[in-house]
């Protein structure tokens, strides 16, 4: 969607997966201060988005939305404030049906009035989901509705499209919307973080600056059900390929994790600098799958300034005798010369691994990633190769 706010997938924390739709303001408030306190502001999480819940079960005599007063005393213009007060930017959500998914009056018929209402109140990104729409009523008209209503409030406000149970929604939503869902809700567990992944290769070609992001859904990063069905098993490790992936595949990257008790380490992997820099590209391409055989799978997107970043991924569904498997990314892949000298980087601890010719090779942990960033020793460089 061509309103100025495409250029790079958004970053922030949203409510849903950690509080559902018992959220309420001391909550919201709290977190963006720990958005600050714990850095992740600063390392680019500058959306703090409220998801469903907030709203009163009845719009007001004018018609207007109106948030719950038991929740939101201060009322929503007041919070929205005081997120803008610590540096962050201030989301919402409502639906493009008769009600939310929750169950809260929907903006189905209200597009004019809500945007309006929305942009009074200092709202920065409206999430927009797809409940309790009749089938005769064509969802990209739905959408579409609420893209006009957002312009023509002149308020720049991010439009994210949560259009789950669409099919094939890259198709029309570069033209409505900054992000469409690609998925189904994410769930925390492996096998779905798995499936979401899977889901989305092939799509990268759809994303883009000049078009808008596949979202693979909210990250599970800190959750410790992540890792439940292995529960002996390397959690941190599919902890870190989750983000590495959703990071590649330039995924909006949104913690859905309780900031108070938030472990330090996922906070640390969450502010992984080069991590996030790969998704905040400005050459702005998703990254897809490359290669795989078996359970290897390899993922790589073209980087600014000639680089790649490549994400070579251990899949294996049984922790067996042999915990690392061998995998191996060979430059003709990712659109370097067979012989080229490049300098690969480990982008998880920041360190040049070295200067290698033709391919690299490395031991990967079972469910783990390595994550390289592969830049040509001599020019020219060259950054136009997709993975696609
Ligand atoms: C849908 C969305 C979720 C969340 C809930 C809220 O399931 O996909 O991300 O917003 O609705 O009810």
């Amino acid at each position: 969607l061509d309103n100025g706010l495409n250029a790079k997938p958004a970053m922030g924390w949203n409510s849903w997966n950690a509080f559902g739709p018992t959220i309420n303001e001391e909550i919201i408030k709290d977190t963006a201060d720990r958005l600050v306190a714990l850095g992740l502001r600063d390392a680019g999480y500058v959306y703090l988005n409220l998801d469903d819940g907030w709203s009163d079960l009845k719009r007001t005599a004018d018609g207007r939305l109106t948030a719950n007063k038991t929740a939101f005393p201060s009322g929503i213009p007041a919070l929205a404030k005081y997120v803008h007060s610590k540096g962050l930017k201030f989301g919402i959500y409502a639906d493009a049906g008769n009600m939310t998914c929750a169950g809260f009056p929907g903006s189905l018929g209200f597009e004019e009035v809500d945007a309006q209402t929305f942009a009074d109140w200092g709202v920065d990104y409206l999430k927009y989901d797809n409940c309790y729409a009749a089938q005769q009523q064509w969802v990209v008209d739905r959408y579409t509705a609420m893209r006009d209503a957002l312009n023509a409030t002149g308020r720049p406000i991010l439009y994210s499209l949560c259009n789950w149970g669409v099919a094939e929604p890259w198709l029309w939503a570069s033209g409505v919307g900054n992000s469409w869902r690609t998925t189904e809700d994410i769930e925390p567990t492996w096998d779905n973080v798995v499936k979401l992944l899977e889901y989305n290769v092939g799509l990268s070609q759809f994303a883009g600056p000049s078009r808008g992001w596949n979202d693979l859904d909210m990250l599970f990063v800190g959750n410790s059900r992540l890792g439940e069905y292995h529960p002996f098993g390397p959690f941190y490790q599919e902890q870190r390929a989750h983000f590495a992936l959703w990071a590649l595949f330039k995924s909006p990257l949104f913690i859905g994790h309780d900031l108070r008790n938030l472990n330090s380490s996922f906070v640390d992997l969450l502010k992984k600098k080069e991590i996030v820099a790969m998704n905040q590209d400005e050459l702005g391409v998703a990254g897809d799958l490359i290669w795989q055989q078996g359970t290897r799978k390899i993922f790589a997107t073209a980087l600014a300034g000639g680089s790649r970043g490549v994400v070579l991924w251990n899949l294996q569904t049984t922790q067996s005798q042999y915990p690392l498997s061998n995998i191996t990314v060979f430059w003709e892949q990712i659109g370097l010369g067979g012989s080229q000298r490049a300098t690969v980087r480990d982008v998880f601890s920041e360190r040049d691994l070295g200067v290698f010719s033709g391919s690299f090779s490395a031991a990967v942990a079972f469910h783990d990633v390595a994550v390289l960033r592969v830049t040509p020793v001599e020019g020219p460089l060259d950054d136009s190769w997709r993975p696609w």
